[in-house]
């Protein structure tokens, strides 16, 4: 295994390359365990490169078998890990490299190797070095031409990136295709599939007349989980095009699905290749969550062939350049196919639950980092959805049409190349005559904003005046923050529940009186005038910008946020707050504080939701579902008791149950699903709703829910019916759970993505037994630690999803981590790195769990022979 700079590699070191490489021929010849590569580099001297600068190409763990620079044989020095030819002519030449790799012993599932019957390929970030040496990084863009060769009873199915441009027969049962991408691209991108496989076709007729041919490849049998996925391709491809103006560039446009992926999927030119997890789903198999995570995640892959293909990165410093633009776009792509404002409430959600937690704790890092040790490890919630909160930010405060014009200018300057966020922003500066040095801070600052608002109404000269000021904790290697620009989005309610006009004198009173404040500095201060009424602030609206608020504003002022913001997501937000008061009350009483206060209000606010028929059920199910254990520790900020964080949300979800039974059942009866199955967005609202509907119904009478959950359970006709309630009833101790977790398993015994559910569910179960029973999962005949959907559905359930057990005071669920970790990583670093971080937030705990935390930390640290990305991540959760 490689061994990266024990320094790191830091951006500010960044030289162009000394050698550029315009074509690659590569020649693959299949076989399981030798596999043949010869790779012919056309490679000139880079005009911006040292001159006279030896060439070292980038290696992993390969052996050189042959060796030519034009035809004839050099001296070469040659490693596992590089190539370095130490003169090279000064003229153009080419370099003909012959290695052998052996894709069936490749278990970190990077470069070229097998899942299940079938040759895969994954580059990013550094995978194509496994395979050939190669100058592996982004900035070195060429025509990459394949030819790949295999068994025909093997791999009847051979596909490259591009189009095909030959294919046939060969002796001896093998057979051949040649695939050709003109557009010059860099190595991660590179990808072949080959093997025994199914497909779908559609033909997809871009707004100009290309004509293209669409494929999905799924194992045999699968074929009729793919309709979804390509319904999605089509949508995407269409939505490109109107909403970006952005038309796909080849004949073929392939994705294949494999069993067997460390990541999500992969946009691979022309071929993208896929966690089946992302591709397969039908009524009986998949959720409703299934079925949008296939949507945003085929048009996530699909939109990176203009954010991250046509236009790449320079380093991978600049990977939220194409990770956070790409988000941008896939989020928009779900809000306009499905509800906005569900959608955007989910999006918030998850960037509190992983996002909020990494930037607070040791492993915080900017989205655009300046030094890493091991790449792999910063395909993080940061680079991903705060990249994509900043392009959010960017266009609120530039503007729908001056985003629109950055944009265009964007994909028509840097077409073609490996470009900067620099770069980036500049285009939308020009478009807007905007100077976004200031902006560009949230690209180089980590550390999530703390946003405090104080608020003063004088009724006599009917003027509020809000006080604004932010600041920035510290994060690694960052004492000192600068002030960011906070687009802060509000409105004013009155107390007749209206919307109270914004009238401003102030300095930039335009934005003011159109709801949006530019926090630019530590600390502003705001009046609006003619406000006739007490009003309450509904503040951020629509999460416009990825900061915190303080302090708690008052019960009575989020209950009138909650009857009549029109803004849906502070509706949301204001049922979180107030739940979030509750758990709050609770904890405090829990401690010998004074009594809880009467949440009567709070719980019949919701109920009036629940019994109104004109709501978004989708809407009514967000406000339902209670803060997660890890925005109530968010909020506690240190010596955080999981336990009795536990106890205090169990308590308000019984006593919320207890208090909405009648109308909770009564929504149930009116939201009784329909004949036959539809994915979309109002049917999964309806769902959604019914189904939290039984969870609190259970929450607040175990007896009357069990009962309906196992109904439920027994004639659901659909995945998301099915799995609602048996994840009502895991968390009812008993017969009827254990019977129905064995009679899933025998429904689903032969489907591997439903058994992750399975496998997910039981290790979330909040009892004393579920460590020891994680333990007999592993055991299990269907786990397996060579499949990372089924770790993680396993491991990765129970230590980020388990909060009382993971933190268990006898130290048992960090020694379960510990074990899996120090086993997988010899295996597959990136995954057992992964795995590993679920200790990032291990400072805020309380001391005891503080102190096994860090011991566990030390204790893999200290471990022999780790690899650098298990390194890398318990050194700065240490440091
Ligand atoms: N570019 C891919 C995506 O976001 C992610 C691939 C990351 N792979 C990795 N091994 N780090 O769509
Ligand atoms: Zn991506």
């Amino acid at each position: 295994m490689r061994n990266p700079p024990p320094q790191g590699i830091r951006l500010a070191d960044y030289r162009p390359p000394d050698f550029l490489i315009d074509s690659v021929d590569l020649d693959i010849s299949l076989h399981r365990s030798k596999t043949r590569v010869v790779s012919r580099l056309a490679i000139r001297r880079n005009p911006k490169g040292r001159p006279g600068a030896e060439l070292t190409l980038d290696g992993d763990g390969l052996v050189l078998r042959r060796l030519l620079l034009d035809g004839a044989s050099v001296a070469a020095e040659a490693t596992p890990d590089a190539l370095t030819l130490h003169a090279t002519p000064d003229a153009p030449f080419v370099l003909e490299i012959e290695t052998e790799v052996d894709p069936a012993a490749n278990t970190q599932l990077s470069g070229l190797y097998r899942s299940g019957s079938a040759y895969c390929t994954q580059c990013e970030a550094e995978g194509f070095r496994r395979i050939t040496y190669f100058l592996d990084r982004p900035d070195v863009l060429s025509v990459f031409t394949t030819r790949i060769e295999a068994d025909v009873a093997e791999a009847p199915v051979l596909l490259g990136n591009g189009n095909r441009i030959d294919a046939g027969a060969l002796e001896g049962g093998r057979h051949f295709a040649l695939w050709r991408d003109p557009f010059p691209k860099p190595s991660y991108l590179f990808a072949l599939v080959g093997g025994d496989l199914s497909h779908i076709s559609e033909r997809f007729a871009t707004r100009s007349g290309r004509m293209v041919d669409l494929a999905i490849y799924v194992e045999h049998g699968k074929e009729k989980y793919a309709s979804y996925a390509m319904d999605s391709l089509i949508r995407s491809m269409r939505w490109d095009e109107e909403v970006f103006g952005r038309e796909y560039d080849l004949d073929v446009f392939n994705i294949v699905a494999v069993s067997d992926f460390n990541m999500g999927a992969m946009e691979n030119k022309g071929l993208n290749i896929f966690n089946d997890k992302y591709v397969l789903a039908s009524p009986e198999t998949a959720t409703d969550g299934d079925y949008a995570g296939v949507e945003s995640v085929i048009a996530h892959e699909y939109f990176h062939n203009w954010t991250g293909n046509r236009i790449t990165c320079r380093d991978w410093f600049q990977l939220c350049l194409k990770e956070g633009l790409t988000v941008f776009r896939d989020q928009e792509f779900s809000a306009d196919q499905r509800s906005r404002a569900v959608k955007r409430i989910s999006d918030v959600r998850g960037l509190r639950l992983q996002q909020f937690p990494e930037d607070a704790g040791p492993l915080a890092h900017s989205v655009r980092p300046n030094i890493y040790h091991e790449i792999n490890n910063f395909y993080t919630a940061t680079v991903y959805e705060k990249g994509a909160e900043i392009i959010r930010m960017l266009k609120t405060l530039i503007g729908a049409d001056d985003f629109a014009k950055g944009m265009t200018l964007y994909f028509d300057r840097f077409d073609g190349t490996a470009a900067t966020i620099e770069d980036f922003l500049s285009c939308f500066a020009e478009a807007s005559g905007r100077d976004l040095s200031q902006f560009s801070l949230w690209y180089e600052q980590a550390g999530t904003p703390l946003v405090t608002v104080e608020s003063d109404y004088d009724a006599a000269a009917k003027r509020l005046t809000l006080s604004f000021e932010q600041s920035t904790p510290a994060t690694p290697g960052q004492s000192e923050k600068k002030p960011f620009v906070i687009p802060l989005a509000l409105g004013l309610i009155g107390e007749n529940g209206d919307e109270i006009p914004l009238v401003s004198r102030e300095a930039g009173a335009q934005e003011c009186e159109r709801g949006l404040i530019e926090l630019t500095t530590q600390k502003r201060v705001v009046a609006f005038e003619n406000v006739g009424s007490h009003p309450v602030v509904s503040l951020l609206r629509g999460f416009s910008a990825p900061v915190r608020l303080a302090p708690p504003q008052a019960a009575e002022d989020l209950q009138r946020l909650l009857a009549h913001d029109s803004d849906p997501f502070n509706r949301w937000q204001a049922a979180q707050s107030l739940a979030l008061r509750s758990i709050f009350a609770r904890i405090e009483a829990a401690r010998g504080g004074p009594a809880a206060e009467a949440d009567g209000p709070f719980f019949d606010a919701l109920g009036r939701l629940v019994e109104a028929p004109e709501r978004d059920p989708s809407l009514v199910a967000q406000a339902l579902s209670l803060p997660s254990d890890i925005d109530i520790a968010r909020e506690i900020g240190r010596d955080v008791d999981p336990d009795v964080i536990f106890s205090a949300r169990s308590g308000l979800r019984r006593d919320l149950g207890r208090r909405l039974s009648a109308a909770l059942a009564d929504a149930r009866a009116r939201l009784v699903p329909a004949e036959g199955f539809s994915p979309d967005a109002g049917s999964a609202g309806r769902r959604a709703l019914r189904n939290a509907a039984l969870d609190l119904i259970a929450a607040g009478d175990p007896g009357q829910g069990g009962a309906l959950a196992e109904r439920q359970f027994g004639e659901a006709t659909n995945m998301t019916d099915r799995l609602a309630a048996l994840s009502t009833l895991s968390l009812l101790p008993g017969e009827a759970r254990e019977a129905a977790f064995e009679a899933f398993y025998a429904r689903y015994a032969g489907d591997h993505l439903v058994l992750d559910k399975w496998f997910a569910l039981q290790s979330t179960i909040p009892e004393a037994e579920t460590t020891k029973r994680v333990a007999q999962l592993m055991e299990h005949k269907d786990f397996s630690l060579a499949n990372p959907n089924r770790v993680r559905a396993v491991v990765g359930a129970f230590a980020n999803g388990n909060p009382t057990r993971f933190h268990a005071l006898d130290g048992s669920g960090y020694d379960l981590l510990a074990s899996v970790v120090l086993e997988l990583d010899p295996k597959n670093p990136q995954l057992a790195a992964r795995l590993l971080s679920a200790l990032r937030s291990w400072r805020s705990l309380e001391e005891r769990r503080r102190k096994l935390a860090e011991a566990t930390l030390r204790r893999v640290l200290a471990a022999p022979a780790l690899s650098a990305d298990v390194s890398d991540i318990a050194t700065r959760a240490l440091g």
